[in-house]
């Protein structure tokens, strides 16, 4: 199987409205794995970095407000087609678009408070995992039901 690893953050509205652990739920039912977690009271310059396709849209500024209001939470994500998987799990970037069922359209409602991040490509995966995690924070290891998910 190959793997594919992705970056997603827990936004500060999930963290203060206590989905944290709703939000990781869904992601370790559906079998993808955690291999690297943390809390980050995220800098400016962390945000800036993250968000810099962004810079000089609109909505950059606001953004970087809102990711560095209170903390977030930081993982990586491993899994079969794990970037693609994720988004889809994440739903519309608009909650108000989201699908019902998706973190978004079940959680949301404004597209400045979305709840949760996950990259959109392999190259920005690799970008954002190197972006907030060191090598050694991230943990390789076989989940004991992986072979009840692979067929
Ligand atoms: P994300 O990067 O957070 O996973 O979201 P995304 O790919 O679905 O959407 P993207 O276009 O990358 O936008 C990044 C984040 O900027 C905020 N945003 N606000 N007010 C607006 O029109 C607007 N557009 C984007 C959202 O927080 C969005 O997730
Ligand atoms: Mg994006």
């Amino acid at each position: 199987m190959t793997k594919e690893r992705t970056f997603v953050m827990i936004k500060p509205d999930a963290v203060q409205r206590g989905l944290v652990g709703e939000i990781i739920g869904r992601f370790e039912k559906k079998g993808v794995k955690v291999v690297a977690m943390k809390m980050v009271s995220v800098s400016k310059e962390l945000a800036e970095k993250h968000y810099g396709i962004h810079k000089g849209k609109s909505f950059f500024e606001p953004t970087v407000q809102y990711i560095t209001s209170s903390p977030v939470v930081a993982l990586v994500l491993e899994g079969k087609n794990a970037i693609e998987m994720v988004r889809g799990m994440m739903g519309e970037t608009n909650p108000q678009d989201a699908a019902m069922g998706t973190i978004r359209g079940d959680y949301g409602q404004f597209i400045g408070r979305n709840i949760v991040h996950g990259s959109d490509g392999p190259d920005t995966a690799e970008f954002e995992i190197n972006l907030w995690f060191k090598p050694e924070e991230i943990s390789s290891y076989t989940r004991i039901d992986e072979e009840w998910f692979t067929e």
